[in-house]
């Protein structure tokens, strides 16, 4: 998979996308991320990338002619088209069943912006898909997209070590994931479950179903109704 971040702050990304298990699906070249400037692409000679509203109103708006060309400089860049992903609080809310649609992918591309928002003419022009973390406002799109990307990339066949999977996480099948316990079997009067030191795997299956329905139903009941894409602010 190749992963495009047009940004205008690119170290944001750096730190965040070096560890752990994206650092290593790297190393597996099972994904390559790559950073662009959107500032890089102004036209103008004080780098401006950002310009008042039409209309009047607070703060300013990412012009579309930057945006634009940095896309179009990037597209060239492979021969795969790109899914377009454009950062907002107005995006249809994240959840699983995206980060799995999208792990199918061979090319994304997330576009970050700051200030107020974006040229809605970007957004039109670009068919671009807008996508929200949740009913909260970021100051940017930027850790919204290293978000997406790391729940993206572990989704990939490969990026989990032998024994790991994605398949037991939460949300894999809309429940929250069963209690974890390891050494000590007793720490601080608090007992690990019997079931689990009992190696009857039939019957820690059976209790691990269990404990992840009734988890779900005490802290999420949402998932079981299906409500948990819900946005109040989505544009469809
Ligand atoms: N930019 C600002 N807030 C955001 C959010 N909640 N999700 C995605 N991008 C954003």
């Amino acid at each position: 998979m190749r992963i495009d971040c047009l940004t205008l702050f690119p170290e944001m990304f750096e730190s965040p996308l070096s560890h752990s298990i994206i650092k290593r699906a790297k190393e597996k070249q099972l994904v390559e991320i790559f950073l662009s400037n959107i500032r890089d692409f102004s036209a103008n000679k004080h780098n401006n990338v950002d310009d008042k509203p039409y209309g009047g109103g607070p703060g300013m708006v990412v012009m579309p002619g930057p945006v634009f060309s940095c896309v179009e400089h990037i597209k060239t860049l492979s021969p795969d088209e790109p899914r377009i992903i454009i950062l907002s609080p107005q995006g249809k809310v994240f959840n699983q069943k995206k980060a799995i649609e999208l792990s199918s992918e061979k090319r994304l591309m997330f576009i970050a912006g700051r200030y107020e928002g974006f040229d809605e003419r970007i957004r039109e022009g670009l068919g671009a898909e807008t996508i929200s973390i949740g009913d909260y406002v970021l100051s940017g799109g930027e850790l919204a997209a290293m978000v997406i990307i790391d729940a993206v990339i572990r989704l990939l066949p490969g990026a989990l070590g032998g024994e790991d999977s994605a398949e037991n996480d939460s949300f894999s099948d809309n429940l929250l994931e069963y209690p974890q316990y390891t050494r000590p079997e007793v720490f601080r009067d608090m007992k690990v479950p019997e079931i689990l030191l009992s190696g009857n795997h039939a019957k820690i299956e059976q209790w691990r179903r269990e404990q992840s329905l009734e988890r779900t139903r005490k802290w999420r009941p949402d998932l079981l109704d299906g409500q948990d894409n819900k946005n109040p602010n989505q544009r469809g």
